[in-house]
């Protein structure tokens, strides 16, 4: 891999773009290498820079802790503002619909491989974050928001929760027959983060993301100009 990633001009497709900056899947510049993905935060707003740059090395943090997971993209490079991922081959959730139990226990499987590591994903509700491969597995993307722990302690537990009742909400969205009564008391189970998350922190990040940021309900699921 040489340094032409760093330039615009690798980019073969736009993700995303939003006051962050923008994600492109990009060649490496290696003749034969896979295609990569590209966060660019120097194509962030200039008041929301800072931001950008901090959640970016929250999620290469995360990608370090995941080095050699399966699901999980590999970290290239954090460098100068711009994070180089591996392209995983697939199809974002709302798209690809997945109806099949073996999805939704491979995705438990890959979340439980995620919290032994210490990370918890925290972003799990929205499912451009969610991957369904070419082979009908999982795959997750987008670590910004994550936590990441050396001793798991009572918050991390919480949170790592949370992102298994994100997981059970789409299985009953999509595989609803599948859902176990082991599933069910979960999701019925609120932990006292979500509760605290529910009533003072949602209303804040909703009116943020949609007034301020422009975000629609299923962010990411295509391009958007700022
Ligand atoms: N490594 C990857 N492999 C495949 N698709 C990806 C990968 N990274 C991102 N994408 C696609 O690009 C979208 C935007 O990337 P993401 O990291 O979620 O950006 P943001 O943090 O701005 O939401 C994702 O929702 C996903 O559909
Ligand atoms: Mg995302």
């Amino acid at each position: 891999m040489n340094e032409a990633y760093l330039h615009p001009g690798a980019a073969l497709r736009r993700l995303k773009t939003d006051v962050f900056g923008c994600v492109d899947l990009c060649n490496t510049g290696t003749a034969g290498d896979a295609p990569a993905v590209r966060r660019d935060t120097t194509a962030a707003r200039w008041w929301a820079r800072w931001l950008a740059v901090w959640l970016a090395s929250r999620e290469a943090r995360a990608l370090r802790a995941l080095e050699g997971v399966a699901g999980v993209p590999r970290l290239l490079a954090w460098r100068d503002g711009v994070l180089l991922r591996t392209w995983i081959e697939g199809r974002p959730m709302q798209e690809a619909r997945p109806a099949d139990a073996r999805y939704f226990r491979a995705a438990r499987r890959l979340l439980r491989t995620l919290h032994r590591r210490g990370v918890a994903h925290n972003d799990l509700a929205k499912e451009p974050n969610w991957l369904v491969t070419a082979q009908g597995l999982p795959a997750l993307v987008d670590y910004q928001l994550a936590t990441v722990r050396r001793r798991p302690g009572r918050l991390f537990r919480s949170l790592a929760r949370e992102d298994l009742r994100h997981l059970l909400k789409h299985k009953r969205t999509y595989c609803p027959d599948r859902l176990t009564p082991t599933d069910r008391q979960l999701l019925a189970r609120r932990s006292w983060f979500s509760r605290v998350w529910i009533r003072a922190g949602k209303p804040v990040y909703l009116w943020v993301t949609r007034r301020w940021l422009g975000w629609a309900d299923r962010e990411g699921a295509g391009d958007r100009q700022l």
